[in-house]
């Protein structure tokens, strides 16, 4: 969860190294650093000011001496060792010369530094990462090229890295390596680049490669040449960027995460663009699943964390309602150490915005290592679960900056309910017109989100009423279960204020306990199926003092006698109403967080993708 980046062969190393760590930033931002190297000499500058850390840098670096080439830089989300400037990466060998950034955790750090300082090296951090600058520096002193340090030093670790050295010994040359945690490597004329993520060398590099695991890349001026650990040359894989710059700016908004709700129709409407042939067949052309492989499934598991966790609780009424298969779901940190059952005919399909969650990655990797077909639902193309997958759906949300995850929620629900249409349409447990309907139906859904967003205004004046809470649960029955445990994690993260998802029926188990004045409770009332059950909890509580605010259908008449506030939406079919119910909740949140003067797109503690267990 931090972010890398280098560049060989630049005349302007400085500008492209700080521009590219002020986009890495929602990797994770508790300090900031670079190295820039030349002919016998390395430079670094390091800063821990949280959220400021690269600002802080800014300024460090103006007192850079000038003629540097290549360099590379760090923006860190600590993992091991507090978030201060002796942690703070780069991390340099004893001689000084060699530079090293690491995203991972190199789970053998703590045997491989006791070997080292038998052998008189110095550690100046706590760090797992600085391992690897002094296993470098002994395979160099041993007379190897940095290539084949890197490769040397990479198989003594265990564990997950994104890697980049430098050495004043070997100047205009970075090399990189990957295991499990991302890495590309771009290219323009005369100039080679490495980053975590496209975003940071967007706007100056021409051409993007994927980094595989156990592929090292030498970087140099004229390109790259890249290599497995055992030296043998490896071709990397092209990847195809539409993105703009725009795209990862905030399109004129005060912060991504406002463009990212606003952009949650387009999300859904490119998420299911050219979804369905002529004949009704929907089709997903990257599924490399064959339709009797589809046939065969017998039970459906879905593993994800999060915001995609709830997705995938969405999923389970869709497959089993249309498809009649058992579906289970999973957090995935938890699906590797219960020693699941994959019979023949499980399908386990990992959700993940980012396709790099460790969690969901380790999860997806054992349910192949036991025999199950692994389909992955990925927002970023060529991320790391998609390339291992057996098969892959795509979100076409686009580049999602907020660390809170919005417009891939819904794209995320909207591809798992195109998938349950497909496996009933394979199985026959649906009539064709229904499929059609549905169909039709889920390209609806992108208006009526639309239609949600334009009441904006009223969700922040009820946000504006209850800004001095503490205490909300969100409850939900049916498919409104899922929403409100999306609806409690956007105000824990973007607020920093104690919620609670449960589903309407549980809190008279224990949690009506918690319920007096004071108490918020935000219900998800538009499921028709369970509308008077949903009434009748809301009506314990306010019996108890809550404050309710419900969000409900425009045609709810009843509604009002139970809510202090409501939060009005378009009715539509009941399965697609989770896309179209999380928007109040979502603004509700965001408003909440703004009336607190909270970081709304970088949360504190938190960061875009969890690549560490
Ligand atoms: C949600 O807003 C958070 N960003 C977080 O819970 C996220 O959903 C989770 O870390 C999973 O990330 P992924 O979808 O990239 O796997």
């Amino acid at each position: 969860m931090c972010g890398i980046i280098g560049v060989v062969g630049s005349s302007d190393t400085l500008a492209t190294l700080l521009e590219g760590l002020a986009r890495l930033e929602y990797r994770g931002y508790d300090s900031a650093g670079i190295a820039l190297v030349r002919p016998g000499q390395t430079w670094r500058a390091r800063c821990a000011a949280g959220t400021e850390s690269v600002a802080a840098l800014r300024i460090e670096c103006e007192r850079a001496p000038s003629g540097f080439s290549s360099g590379i830089g760090h923006t860190r989300w600590a993992t091991h060792g507090a978030p201060e400037v002796a942690n703070a990466h780069p991390h340099l060998d004893c001689s000084g010369n060699i530079a090293i950034i690491h995203n991972g955790i190199i789970e053998n750090h703590t045997e491989l530094q006791v070997e080292l300082e038998a052998r008189g090296h110095t550690f100046t951090s706590v760090t797992d990462s600085e391992v690897l600058a002094h296993l470098i520096e002994e395979s160099r002193s041993q007379g190897l090229e940095l290539l084949d340090a890197v490769r040397a030093s990479l198989k003594l670790v265990r564990g997950a890295f994104a890697l980049a050295a430098m050495d004043a010994g070997e100047p205009d040359v970075i090399v990189a390596a990957r295991r499990i945690s991302p890495l590309v490597v771009g290219t323009a004329a005369g100039v080679t680049y490495l980053a975590s993520d496209v975003p940071a060398i967007l706007d100056r590099a021409t051409a993007f490669y994927a980094v595989n695991d156990d592929e090292v890349v030498r970087l140099g001026p004229e390109g790259f040449r890249a290599v497995d650990l055992d030296g043998a040359p490896v071709r990397l894989h092209q990847l195809s960027i539409e993105w703009d710059l725009e795209t990862a700016q905030k399109g004129g908004n005060d912060d991504f995460i406002t463009k990212e709700i606003n952009e949650q129709p387009d999300a859904l409407r490119d998420t299911l663009m050219d979804r369905r042939r002529p004949d009704g067949t929907i089709t997903f052309d990257e599924l490399r699943i064959s339709d009797d492989e589809l046939r065969e499934v017998k039970r459906v598991v879905l593993v994800a964390a999060g915001t995609s966790h709830h997705a995938a609780l969405v999923a389970k009424y869709a497959i089993e309602r249309w498809a009649r298969l058992s579906v289970d779901v999973d957090i995935s940190s938890e699906y590797r150490y219960r020693d699941p059952v994959v019979e023949i005919g499980t399908l386990v399909i990992g959700v993940s915005q980012s396709g790099e969650t460790i969690d969901t990655i380790m999860a997806t990797r054992e349910a192949q290592r036991r025999g199950a077909r692994v389909v992955a639902i990925s927002n970023i193309v060529d991320s790391s679960m998609a390339r291992e997958a057996s098969a892959v759906i795509y979100t076409r949300a686009g580049l999602e900056v907020s660390v809170a995850s919005t417009k891939s929620y819904v794209a995320q629900i909207a591809a798992l309910e195109l998938l349950a249409l497909r496996l009933a349409q394979l199985r026959g447990t649906l009539d064709p017109s229904d499929i059609d309907a549905f169909f039709h139906g889920l390209n609806a859904v992108g208006a009526q989100v639309a239609t949600a967003l334009e009441r904006r205004g009223h969700v922040e004046d009820v946000a504006k009423q209850l800004i001095g809470a503490h205490d909300f649960f969100f409850i939900g029955r049916h498919l409104g279960f899922p929403t409100a445990m999306e609806g409690a994690l956007k105000l824990k993260e973007l607020s920093y204020l104690h919620a609670e998802g449960y589903p309407g029926g549980e809190l008279k188990h224990g949690p009506l306990a918690l319920i007096e004045p004071g108490v918020v409770v935000v219900a998800v009332a538009t499921d028709l199926v369970m509308h008077e059950k949903i009434l009748s909890n809301l009506a314990e509580v306010k019996a108890r003092g809550a404050t309710v605010v419900a969000v409900a259908t425009d045609d709810d008449d009843a509604i009002a006698a139970v809510a202090d506030y409501v939060l009005r939406v378009p009715a539509t079919e009941p399965m697609f109403s989770p896309m179209v119910d999380v928007v109040p909740l979502q603004i509700f949140a965001y408003s909440m967080a703004r009336g607190l003067g909270r970081n709304v797109d970088r949360p504190r503690n938190l960061a875009k993708t969890v690549t560490v267990e």
